[in-house]
């Protein structure tokens, strides 16, 4: 059997909620963590988030006080992809889209040294089509966490189909070793977890824009009524109404069934502005709650 990967270094790309929050994840299980975004106002709010997020948790008694100093000490901030040429791993998660995320492995192919995994926390772009991008098919791999990573007990491991078994096992190691449960898909658009939530959250809008019943109505059916712990639409928000959209796309022009095309009152919400909680409002507006879990009703 081939010899395990054993990573030190582990690069970060995108530090939006979920790029901060497995940034956050690897610091505290011992990683050296390099965190890379083009935009200095997202690294700067990770840099706040990811450093309230460890307080919090501390003052919790979720972790230690000397695990959160040590995590805070590990990690490092940069807009210079260079940095991240001593990571052992990379885990991608940029805007997803398959144009952007391609030309991003691309570079990371050129400049990560030849043993590195190149993995993506795609919701739905297929990794065959982003490991056809590098020259190292074999060692890209999906590592789909789910949101937000520091809490959620999933990881979605997605094996492109060059993706080899030590790279496979590697990763799984890596997802266990950060306390999280794996399961597998094969590489065909939104894996298990979006091919079947994303319906679901569509359905929701067209119910909403159907007028079969209030955004309040329809969370509360489904949380009541089917014991979800959030409703769709307030599950969206969260997630983010662009983030939804697009992974509509990829299941629509991947699957090629138009019972995925995103609902309109969905893209039109796209359309204004209103991207979820991330910008303050979204089917909800969370911008007089700042702190509150329950969204507002006044939209
Ligand atoms: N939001 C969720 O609930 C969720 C859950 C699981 C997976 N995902 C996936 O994770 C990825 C990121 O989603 P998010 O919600 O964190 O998005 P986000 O919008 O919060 O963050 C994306 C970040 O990527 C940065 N970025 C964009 N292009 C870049 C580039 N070329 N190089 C470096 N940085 C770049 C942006 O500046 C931004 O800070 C997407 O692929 C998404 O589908 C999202």
């Amino acid at each position: 059997m081939a010899e395990m990967k054993i990573f030190k270094t582990i690069g970060v790309v995108g530090s939006g909620q979920m790029g901060s929050g497995i940034a956050q994840l690897a610091a505290t299980h011992g990683f050296d963590v390099w965190v890379l975004d083009t935009d200095q106002d997202a690294l700067s709010r990770a840099t706040k988030s990811i450093s309230s997020s460890i307080q919090r948790l501390v003052s919790k008694g979720q972790l230690s006080q000397a695990v959160g100093k040590d995590a805070l000490e590990r990690l490092w901030f940069t807009s210079n992809l260079e940095k991240l040429s001593s990571a052992d791993i990379i885990i991608e998660a940029i805007v997803e889209s398959e144009d952007v995320k391609k030309k991003l492995f691309l570079e990371l192919d050129k400049i990560t040294k030849s043993s590195a995994i190149l993995a993506s926390n795609t919701s739905s772009i297929s990794i065959t089509r982003l490991a056809s991008a590098t020259s190292r098919p074999h060692q890209v791999i999906g590592m789909h966490f789910m949101n937000p990573p520091p809490i959620m007990k999933l990881v979605e491991i997605v094996r492109g189909a060059d993706t080899s078994d030590e790279t496979f096992d590697a990763t799984k190691a890596l997802a266990e070793r950060f306390g999280k449960t794996v399961i597998c898909s094969r590489d065909y658009a939104g894996f298990v977890v979006n091919r079947i939530l994303m319906p679901m959250i569509n359905e929701a809008f067209f119910a909403l824009y159907t007028g079969v019943a209030t955004k309040e109505d329809i969370d509360a059916g489904m949380r009541l009524g089917t014991n979800h712990p959030m409703g769709p639409l307030e599950l969206a928000d969260f997630i983010g109404l662009d983030v939804c959209v697009s992974i509509l796309k990829v299941l629509h022009a991947g699957l090629g069934d138009n019972k995925y095309a995103p609902c309109p009152i969905l893209v039109q919400y796209v359309d204004a502005g209103r991207l979820g909680r991330k910008r303050g409002i979204g089917v909800y507006d969370y911008r007089q709650m700042l702190g509150s879990v329950k969204p507002s009703s006044k939209l």
